[in-house]
This record gives structure tokens, sequence and C-alpha cells, in this order.
């Protein structure tokens, strides 16, 4: 019997079943730290499988969400599921002075060229995952946009930068 809320429900392919069934118990930390301390719930188990889904068909994920609602401790708890063999990350925190210049800088170190026009991640071998974190932050100009993010528009979009 399954209840009335659809987002209580997982599909695969044997079917809808809910998302409570699996959620893993609760593990202490090995290293015992309270801030990496992480209680697997409904939300973050939810999260996580999307996120890692759309990242293996390469698709832009954004969370959104009131401040203090584990936006950024769901992203970094799917990434550790990730198989660090084959991802690596790029963790970038927007502020209120990032620049586009700084964002391109930043990616642009990251990377190395491969090919007469593409380049990827100086790990070879290896996908690399943008985190971008706070991306609300960029002080919005007197043309009303945010420079870090009309940049990241335009990577997402075209896939490539000038
Ligand atoms: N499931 C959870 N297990 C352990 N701690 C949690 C959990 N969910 C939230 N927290 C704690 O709540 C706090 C807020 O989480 P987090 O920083 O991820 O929020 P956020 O959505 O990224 O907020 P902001 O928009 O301000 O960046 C953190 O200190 C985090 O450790
Ligand atoms: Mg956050």
């Amino acid at each position: 019997m399954l209840p009335a809320n659809l987002y209580d429900n997982y599909y695969d392919p044997k079917g809808l079943d809910l998302w409570e069934k699996k959620v893993a118990t609760y593990e202490a930390p090995a290293d015992r730290k309270f801030q990496s301390i992480l209680v697997p719930t409904l939300d973050t188990t939810r999260y996580s499988w999307l996120l890692n889904s759309l990242l293996a068909i390469k698709k832009p994920v954004m969370f959104c969400g009131d401040s203090g609602t584990a936006k950024t401790v769901t992203v970094f708890s799917a990434f550790r599921q990730l198989d660090s063999e084959k991802f690596i990350f790029l963790n970038v925190n927007f502020s209120s002075r990032t620049s586009s210049k700084s964002f391109q800088d930043i990616v642009e170190e990251n990377i190395d060229k491969k090919t007469l026009k593409s380049y990827g991640p100086k790990a070879a071998g290896k996908k690399m995952v943008l985190f971008i974190d706070d991306l609300n932050m960029p002080v919005i100009d007197k043309y009303g946009t945010q420079a870090p993010n009309a940049l990241l528009k335009f990577l997402v979009e075209r896939n490539q930068l000038y």
C-alpha cells in the first residue's frame, strides 16, 4: 500500500517504493569530529540520489532552499559516495566579491588543453565536477545581472568559454 504523496516514493524498473527504506542507519563518523557528523535523512538520501543520477548523465543540478536547509552538507555527502577514481571535484565558493574574471581564472587554473579546441581536468581520464556554493552571493551590478552567474550560464548552456 503506497502513501498518497508521490514524492515519498522512488521509482525503479521494479516499481515504486518508499524513500524511507533507502535511508541508511546513522553511524558515527570515523574521526569522531562533531562537524563531520551527517545524519542520513529522507531528504539527504533523496537529494543525493538525484544528484548522483543527474551527474551520471552530465546534467547540471541546482539545489535551492532557505539558509541552513543542508544544501551544502547534502552535496558533500553525495560527493563522498562517488568513485574518486572517476571523478575529481572543484569546489568554488561564490561571495559578494567574486567577479566573472576570478571565476573564469579558477576554472582555467584547473583544466588543461587536451586537443586543439577541447579542455579537460588535469587528472587524465577523470571527469571534473564543479560545485559552486552560495551561487546567489555575487553582487548585482548596475545592469541587474550577476556577472559570474552570467558566465556560468554561458558555460552550462554552450559548454565553452572564450
Ligand atoms: N542531516 C544532517 N546531519 C547532520 N547535520 C546536519 C544535517 N542537516 C543539516 N545539518 C547541519 O545544519 C547546518 C546547515 O547545513 P548547511 O550548511 O548544509 O546548510 P545550507 O543549506 O548550505 O545553508 P546556506 O544556504 O546558509 O549555505 C550545518 O551545520 C549542518 O551540519
Ligand atoms: Mg551552504
